[in-house]
């Protein structure tokens, strides 16, 4: 072969070679020399390191597993181009934006995921929008106040819930429910719940996640009425970047008359039209109720809600849903509001980041 040519494959070779080392830049090399001086070659920042002296928080620790894994990578690269206070985070963290490329801070924020193992963690990237009727597979430390008003004249016009949600371990989530309503006038503690979930199991390349609980319901107010056990199953699956799909079936079998009972499913999609979490994200969801006893007047009864998230906070852990049911079957009621607070505690203070 002419000298010619193999200089010019020697040329060509070297040229690729560059091209593949300008599309994959390396993240641990980026992360030693932008990142590790505050927080710590290992991804967990020294309290004693005299660089953070005086700083008003603490490096986030990339090295506690459930830190790391409930954080989305997107919220990552969000917080590293734009910088801490982009999320309602400190101003102490700096915005790369200016200083590295698209793909170097894709690359450093894969390594900062790399710092722990979270391979039994379920990713936080499930944690979607909490619609007002299905219910979520992601495993959240959540406080959610509930509102919901029915176009109807007297009894349970009004009901508020308060919702505690608590994670245990890796997959674990403990919930708690106290159930208030207006009735006849009077105001009454209509019931409690109590229960957990259990995460069955994600795939991060087919973007979903499925989960399963336990739930009793305990009437206060009209000790007559049976206790209520409610299994579920719930399902979280991307449909792209920007739509997000869940489901959830649940059982609702009265221990005294389970035949009583009824199944209900629920499917919701969520629009995320920005990266920003405060902001509007539209939602539609549909519910059916299907009594078991199914013949005279007990029919399947479908509604349809159309819904938004509102993130208050500039990291979207404060958020509200508003959102209206409107029924498509022999309804007794003409048209429900929902009003959801929600506050997601892991992520700090109520009034952080507003
Ligand atoms: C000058 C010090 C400093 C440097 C340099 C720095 N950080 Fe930070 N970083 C901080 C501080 C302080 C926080 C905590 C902010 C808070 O919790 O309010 C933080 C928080 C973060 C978070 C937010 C995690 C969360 O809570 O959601 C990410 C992600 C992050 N840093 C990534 C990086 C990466 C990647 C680099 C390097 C490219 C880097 N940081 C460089 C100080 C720094």
């Amino acid at each position: 072969m002419p000298v010619r040519y193999i200089s010019f494959l020697a040329l060509l070779t070297g040229f690729l070679l560059s091209a593949q080392v300008q599309a994959e830049p390396d993240g641990a090399r980026i992360y030693a020399t932008h990142c590790a001086a505050c927080h710590g070659t290992n991804g967990a920042a020294d309290p004693a390191n005299p660089a953070l002296a005086g700083f008003d928080a603490l490096p986030a620790n990339f090295a506690d597993a459930l830190f790391n894994s409930r954080e989305p990578e997107a919220d990552w690269r969000l917080v590293v181009e734009h910088g801490g206070p982009a999320i309602g985070l400190s101003a102490q963290m700096p915005a790369f934006g200016g200083v590295l490329s698209q793909a170097e801070i894709d690359a450093v924020v894969r390594h900062a995921k790399s710092l722990a193992d979270t391979r039994d963690y379920p990713p936080g990237e499930f944690n979607y929008p909490l619609a007002i009727r299905t219910k979520k597979a992601f495993p959240e430390d959540e406080v959610v106040w509930k509102l919901r008003v029915t176009g109807q004249d007297g009894d349970d016009s009004v009901r508020n819930v308060l919702e505690l949600e608590k994670r245990f371990g890796k997959r674990w989530q403990g919930i708690v429910e106290i159930a208030h309503k207006s009735e006849g006038g009077h105001d009454v503690i209509d019931e409690a719940e109590l229960g957990f979930k259990y995460v069955l199991g994600w795939d991060m390349e087919k973007q979903y996640m499925i989960s399963a609980g336990l739930i009793t319901a305990f009437p206060i107010h009209d000790r007559s009425e049976s206790d209520v056990l409610i299994p579920m199953l719930m399902g979280a699956r991307a449909l792209s970047d920007d739509f997000l799909a869940q489901g959830s079936a649940r059982l609702k079998l009265p221990f005294d008359q389970a035949s009583d009972g009824e199944a209900e499913f629920a499917g919701v999609v969520h629009w995320m039209r920005s990266e920003f979490p405060r902001g509007v994200f539209p939602g539609l969801e549909v519910v059916a109720s299907v009594p078991f006893d199914n013949n005279g007047t007990d029919r399947v009864k479908w509604s349809v809600l159309p819904q938004a998230r509102f993130g208050l906070t500039r990291g979207g852990h404060v958020a509200l849903n508003l959102g209206a049911e409107i029924p498509l079957s022999d309804q007794s009621w003409d048209v429900r509001g929902y009003l959801y607070l929600l506050w997601d505690f892991a992520d700090g203070s109520f009034f952080k980041g507003w």
